[in-house]
């Protein structure tokens, strides 16, 4: 499988990504790690590896739909069988997502459909939850808002705080994250017309 990412910023799920196919537990190819920020820490990440990087800062285009035609044409000339938004901080344009149905995932801090966008620890612990997560969902142009692949939980702790929350749970999203590009690898994971297929069964 042919993998690229989209980063913003730190890159940890991209390190997840990096490590995993480097010990032989994921078995892709990472072509390209494209961020919209040149200076997203991430980048360092991908060259350390020896992935080839792409930085698009969107100042240079007039508006989302002129900027997205244009990251989503270099990414589809690096020919990737799935793109990944690993702390990707950006609302993507729908007609420049429309071709990669199904084929572009992306995970979000919180257990879909709670809390999609922005604070999603800060929400977690303001409600009150017992439970907080993470979830890798397919892309589609409502934010945060496509089929959920799969979720992980974790539960929330006394003196818990959105910073304790985030750090705890990054960790988990490292593991999903790496299961989930595998299963997708593996094609045992799919988006149908109605609905998201895990070995077969709609989920
Ligand atoms: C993660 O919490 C991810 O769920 C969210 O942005 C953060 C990215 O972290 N979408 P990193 O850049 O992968 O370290």
């Amino acid at each position: 499988l042919r993998v690229a990412v989209l980063i913003s910023g730190r890159g940890s799920n991209l390190q997840a990504l990096i490590a995993a196919r480097r010990s032989g537990e994921l078995a892709i190819e990472l072509i390209l790690v494209a961020s919209n920020r040149p200076a997203a820490e991430g980048l360092r990440h991908a060259e350390a590896a020896g992935i080839p990087t792409l930085v698009l800062d969107p100042a240079a285009w007039p508006d989302r739909a002129a900027y997205d035609a244009e990251l989503f044409a270099r990414i589809a000339a690096a020919a990737p069988d799935l793109i990944v938004l690993a702390g990707f901080m950006r609302v993507l344009d729908a007609a420049a997502l429309a071709p990669w149905a199904g084929r572009i995932i992306n995970i979000h801090p919180s257990l879909l459909p709670k809390y999609p966008g922005l604070h999603t620890h800060k929400r977690a612990l303001a409600a009150g939850d017992a439970l907080h997560g993470a979830s890798v969902h397919f892309v589609t142009a409502e934010l945060d808002g496509g089929p959920v692949l799969a979720r992980t939980e974790i539960a929330i702790e006394p003196g818990d705080t959105p910073d304790s929350l985030a750090q705890r749970l990054l960790l988990r999203e490292h593991v999903l994250l790496c299961q989930c590009v595998q299963w997708l690898a593996q094609r045992r994971a799919e988006l149908r017309a109605d609905g998201v297929y895990f070995d077969g069964r709609l989920l």
